[in-house]
């Protein structure tokens, strides 16, 4: 058995490779450790819980908490580990970064230090099949204009408090991996969508809000780019990353469908006018609204991925409209995932949020 320790599998992406990896290997074993902020959910491994019983174990805890990754090493013999573990959402971390410092940096370092004190970092033979994969992102490399693309080797120009602590996680990681040979692999992969993502963010926020006929609010001029990957994809490359990576590389991940926001709000609000009808007579698109913009939004994001694409064979397979599509369907055929979501708190962060922008128009 190859005994993997995942960080963060009850938020989003995690999930989604939990469920990913149990069906694609039958030799791996996940132990997922997570604290269950805001953002994760067991409800998003119900399904693996009684599938995979006996190849899963879940464990509540904080990667800031040392001592009880030390508990969980001498209890399994760890052997690779994927870091999803974070806090992720860069709206909330212009309200309040500390957060993010705590479990982005300090979470990091912590689960550094004890696979530092727990792994036979001199013993090449032993060394050579761990693999510590820390999950990182596009977003390390900053804004870009509207060409050009971020290669592994672009340098760093965080500007958010999110990314900054994502970039420095990844220095530590890097330098771990440069100082004490720890096996470290860093993906940055570009914005992911799909089935369990949270709904504060852009795309299950837009199906969300245009299924409850609530306003869809488009920060700033509209015209922003991400590059859009679907989950599963992502996890597929991750998989490819743990088996065919090399030690101390770094990985970009990215589907190559860059689209602005307005653009893609748009084609939600037409399939969701397609498959459920106008809402009284009135395409969904009305309810868009122009809102203050994000202070420091980055206007484009896009990545260069021939070093996936060519030393590790992998490539998306899920083509933009089919991956909205199927996401926008999942949104409504699961009402009740959503809405055990959309509680007290997360009011609270919306009207924080979007409060008075929405009120000021
Ligand atoms: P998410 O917010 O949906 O999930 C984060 C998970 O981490 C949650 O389950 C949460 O409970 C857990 N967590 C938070 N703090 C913790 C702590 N101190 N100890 C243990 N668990 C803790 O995030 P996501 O969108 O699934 O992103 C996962 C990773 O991928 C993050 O590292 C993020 O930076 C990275 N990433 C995300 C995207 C994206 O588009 N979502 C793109 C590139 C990279
Ligand atoms: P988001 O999903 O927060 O991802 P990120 O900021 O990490 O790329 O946002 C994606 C894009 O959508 C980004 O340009 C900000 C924009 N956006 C809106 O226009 N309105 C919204 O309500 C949200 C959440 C995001």
């Amino acid at each position: 058995m190859i005994v993997t320790l995942v960080t963060g599998g009850c938020g989003f992406i995690g999930s989604n490779f939990v469920r990913h990896i149990l069906k694609a290997r039958k030799r791996v074993k996940v132990i997922n450790i997570d604290l269950l902020t805001y953002a994760g959910n067991l409800a998003n491994l119900v399904d693996v819980e009684k599938d995979f019983a006996d190849r899963y174990h879940f464990i509540r805890g904080d990667i800031a908490d040392k001592r009880l990754l030390e508990e969980v090493f001498e209890q399994f013999n760890i052997d690779w580990i994927v870091h999803f573990a974070a806090e992720s959402h860069v709206d909330r971390s212009i309200l309040g970064p500390e957060a993010f410092v705590r479990t982005n940096i300090y979470g990091t370092f912590h689960l550094l230090e004890t696979c530092r004190e727990c792994w036979p970092l001199d013993d090449e033979e032993e060394i050579a099949k761990k693999r510590f994969l820390h999950i990182s992102t596009d977003e390390v490399y900053g804004s870009l204009g509207r060409s050009g693309y971020f290669t592994e080797r672009s340098p760093y120009a965080p500007s958010s408090p999110y990314s900054a602590s994502k970039a420095s996680s990844d220095h530590l990681v890097h330098a771990y991996f440069h100082t004490y040979r720890l096996p470290a692999i860093i993906t940055h992969s570009s914005n992911n969508y799909g089935p369990y993502q949270f709904p504060e963010k852009l795309i299950p926020l837009m199906i969300n809000n245009a299924k409850k006929g609530i306003e869809l609010p488009v920060y700033g001029d509209g015209k922003n780019v991400r590059d859009w990957l679907y989950v599963e994809d992502h996890c597929k490359a991750l998989l490819a990353v743990l088996e065919k990576g090399v030690h101390g590389e770094k990985y970009n991940i990215g589907a190559n469908r860059e689209k602005q926001n307005m653009e893609l709000v748009e084609f939600i609000c037409e399939y969701m006018d397609e498959k459920l009808g106008l809402r009284h007579g009135r395409s969904r698109r009305e309810l868009i609204r122009f809102v203050a913009d994000r202070p420091g939004h980055d206007r484009r994001y896009a990545l260069d991925t021939t070093k996936i694409n060519r030393s590790l064979g992998w490539k998306p397979e899920v083509l933009f409209e089919q991956g909205i599509r199927q996401t926008v369907d999942w949104y409504l055929e699961n009402p009740g995932w959503v809405e055990n979501i959309v509680n007290g708190t997360y009011m609270e962060y919306y009207q924080k949020q979007y409060g008075a922008r929405l009120n000021g128009r």
